[in-house]
């Protein structure tokens, strides 16, 4: 992998770019995370861009121990299998990338006008539209491979949010004014999306990652609250570091970066 951010030229440009992750994707109706059944595939050493999407996940998985509400037929849960050559410290990486490619084909193909929250929550109108879940498995201390896993809330109404995501969640539908997305083609989208800005990423380094990512943020300039063990703090969303940190300004100046956790904008 190119991290030295030396540009190179081996990628056609985006509008003439096949994707060849669409022929490897499954299509399955009930599972209980797609996550589990993709690192199966890993396992047994499935390609690159091996993907897995279910019509409705019984024990979907979202960060931090959370559940991830996956009714049947109404949402794109999928999860595929990456095989980068990247230290461990660059992980996070991954997780802006995918954000990154599925607000791309979010925006390209419904209109809804998404946005980032660091480090990859993407909202409409305040809301969350889509979690991503980025798992590594590690091999002689090394990345073996990770499972990237998004969760795209496309044709939710608001009666099939329960209690607890009322006032937090949002879907495609409810955004776009009431409009189905076309779950299939939308899923396209976002494996060409992601095949191609992971290609660049490979030849070219974070860089291409991070300028789509600064630019579709919603958190950049925001005053931003988050935990540490030592408490909680304060500071301004000034940017990206190189591994994909949050850069956080405080009142007296100081720039800190944070790595992980969930950050709360104020
Ligand atoms: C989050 O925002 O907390 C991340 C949510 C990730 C949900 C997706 S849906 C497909 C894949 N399978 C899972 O069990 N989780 C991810």
């Amino acid at each position: 992998m190119n991290h030295n951010h030396k540009p190179v030229s081996g990628l056609p440009a985006r509008e003439s770019f096949v994707s060849g992750w669409q022929d490897r994707l499954q299509l399955l109706d009930s599972l209980i995370s797609t996550q589990e059944e993709a690192k199966k595939l890993a396992e047994a050493g499935a390609p690159e861009g091996t993907t897995v999407r279910a019509e409705e996940q019984t024990g979907g998985r979202g960060r931090m121990g959370r559940k991830w509400h996956s009714p049947k037929g109404k949402g794109i849960w999928m999860s595929i299998v990456l095989r980068p050559d990247l230290p461990l410290s660059l992980t996070p990486q991954l997780t802006l990338l995918a954000g990154v490619a599925v607000c791309t084909a979010i925006r390209e193909m419904t209109g809804v006008p998404a946005g980032i929250k660091w480090p990859n929550d993407l909202l409409a109108g305040g809301r969350k539209i889509c979690g991503i879940l980025v798992e590594s498995c590690l091999r002689e201390g090394g990345l073996h491979y990770a499972i990237a896993g998004i969760g795209i809330s496309a044709n939710l109404a608001p009666e099939d949010y329960p209690d607890y995501l009322h006032g937090v969640g949002t879907s495609l539908l409810i955004e776009g004014g009431g409009i189905p997305v076309d779950r299939d083609q939308l899923t396209r989208a976002v494996l060409t999306e992601l095949e191609y800005l992971y290609r660049l990423y490979v030849e070219q380094g974070f860089r291409p990652v991070k300028e789509r990512w600064e630019s579709m943020s919603v958190t950049l300039g925001r005053q931003i609250s988050f935990n540490t063990p030592q408490g909680r703090c304060e500071g301004r969303a000034v940017g990206l570091d190189d591994s994909g940190g949050l850069l956080l300004q405080d009142e007296a100046g100081n720039i800190i970066s944070i790595l992980s956790g969930e950050i709360e904008m104020i």
